[in-house]
């Protein structure tokens, strides 16, 4: 997918200005091996330049002798509506600045420069180019993907998904067993529909067991079947689901979670291709094609015993890590598209992709649920779009959950600090319920507020605004605390 930027490293850096200082400024700063520079003095120059050059940055003077560099900017914008436009004037006046940012000018400037500002609004407007190409070329891709509805499609041009579909090519022909590991939300169960989709086995069933769901009895019932009168509500025989598929494939979700006596039996399935029904006899012969998938990691699970070492080796034949969402930020805009357009249908709705500013701020995040959170972020946003872009507002749920993870963050340091109080108050514990009696619980919090308190007047060298700040409360509050605290 990056390839069309690759292809060509060099910035294209346009400069329209007619005071020729200014050029020769920009010629000595920009011109360097990575960058392209072309300096024009003339608005029609500039526009020529803007349609057969495509450059990814223009900086534009915007009073000139013919016509105002507004009116520049308006053109440029509809030659190359990613072209990053920094306008700008000897004249400090507002309305030049409002009037270009509402034409969609990415910065604006005052002469005469400070370099170092220069150089990083150029810096910031190239990569806000690059970022709107790349969610052009994304949303052309997307729109043209032969989609049936109801059907989720696996994506992915990060490189390391360019693996995975190279090595899906490579397997999915050959019964080989499937490993297929990788975190909570990685696109796990996605892969082995793709595995199952691209192998000789695709007009026969897939059937999908979760090994976590079910408890023993119940797990071996599902998976082999039992007999009629095997336990006490086994009132008929029953067809397990890896006789069901025979001649398919079957994919046992959370490997991982299944008890060692279960293990057992699946991996003599998996050797002989043969198994009894609970509670039966007869020998079950079938032929199926075993893809496992786990989120946890079954190395750790060896090493405590609790997964047998040989059936692991017997299910990786082949095997696959599905790398976390923020090891492969590349597919975000990617994803991200293909979730626009889903939800958008789904909704109803017109929204045509997302807008420069929400793909940036998706690809800052962590998205420690991976694929799953980000389409779930997707989802409420383009449920709250009215309009045709997702806007980072849209996304505002989203960093409230962000909100969330922080109050879990404080649980846990909440715990952690619990566990110091105990270790101090244990051993004195008794000791200040037979003096104090009835207070106990207002002495210790008493002298927790002290420390409290005495430590950020500490830290803050007595000034009581700073350490109400530190403590987190207001300055009314902290007054009172001391009061209490010297009274007591
Ligand atoms: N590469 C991808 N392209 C498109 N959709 C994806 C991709 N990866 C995951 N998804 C979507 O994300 C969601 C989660 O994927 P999936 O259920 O396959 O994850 P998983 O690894 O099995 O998660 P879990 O371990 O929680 O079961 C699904 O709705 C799936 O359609
Ligand atoms: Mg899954």
């Amino acid at each position: 997918m990056d390839g069309k930027w690759d292809i060509d490293m060099k910035t294209k850096l346009l400069v329209m200005d007619d005071d020729l200082p200014i050029l020769s400024l920009f010629e000595t700063v920009f011109s360097t091996v990575d960058t392209t520079l072309f300096l024009e003095k003339s608005y029609d120059g500039a526009l020529q330049c803007i349609a057969r050059q495509k450059p990814n940055v223009a900086v534009l003077d915007i009073c000139l002798p013919e016509k105002s560099g507004l009116d520049l900017l308006q053109e440029a914008k509809r030659i190359d509506p990613n072209l990053a436009v920094i306008m700008i004037t000897g004249q400090n006046t507002t309305q030049n600045a409002i009037d270009a940012m509402k034409l969609g000018a990415y910065d604006f400037l005052i002469k005469p420069f400070n370099l170092s500002r220069l150089k990083r609004a150029v810096q910031k407007a190239l990569d806000n180019n690059l970022l709107s190409r790349k969610v052009h070329f994304v949303r052309e891709r997307v729109s043209s993907i032969a989609w049936s509805e109801g059907r989720d499609i696996m994506i992915g041009s990060s490189p390391e998904m360019v693996e995975i579909w190279k090595m899906v090519g490579k397997v999915a022909n050959s019964d080989a067993t499937v490993l297929i590991q990788g975190d909570s939300g990685t696109g796990k169960e996605l892969l082995a529909r793709a595995i199952y989709m691209n192998s000789g086995r695709k007009q026969k069933q897939f059937l999908a067991v979760n090994c976590a769901a079910l408890p023993e009895p119940l797990l071996e019932s599902e998976l082999f079947g039992h007999e009629k009168g095997a336990f006490t509500d086994a009132h008929c025989r029953r067809i397990g689901k890896l006789e069901q598929c025979n001649g398919g494939t079957i994919f046992l979700d959370e490997i991982g979670e299944m008890s060692l006596a279960s293990q057992g039996k699946l991996l003599r399935a998996l050797e002989t291709q043969e198994f009894e029904r609970v509670g039966g006899n007869e020998t079950i012969k079938v032929d199926v094609r075993v893809i496992a998938a786990s989120n946890c990691n079954l190395a750790e699970a060896i090493r405590e015993k609790r997964f047998r070492l040989d059936l692991y080796y017997r299910l990786r034949v082949v095997s696959f890590e599905l790398p976390p969402l923020r090891e492969r930020r590349e597919d975000i805009p990617l994803l991200a598209e293909l979730f626009t357009l889903k939800y958008s249908r789904k909704y109803g709705k017109r929204i045509k992709g997302l807008s420069t500013e929400a793909l940036e701020l998706l690809l800052g995040q962590e998205w420690e649920g991976n694929v799953r959170e980000l389409q779930n972020a997707v989802n409420s946003a383009t449920v709250l779009c009215e309009g045709e872009l997702l806007l980072p507002e849209h996304f505002e749920a989203m960093r409230r959950n962000d909100v969330g993870l922080c109050l879990t963050q404080h649980r846990r340091d909440g715990d952690e600090l619990s566990n110091i109080f105990q270790e101090v108050i244990e051993p004195r514990f008794d000791d200040l319920c037979r003096k104090c009696r009835s207070s106990v619980f207002d002495m210790i919090s008493m002298g927790v507020e002290k420390a409290m308190v005495e430590i950020a007047l500490d830290r803050c060298e007595q000034n009581q605004v700073m350490a109400a700040r530190m403590l987190g409360i207001s300055r009314n509050t902290l007054r009172d605390r001391i009061d209490r605290i010297r009274q007591g």
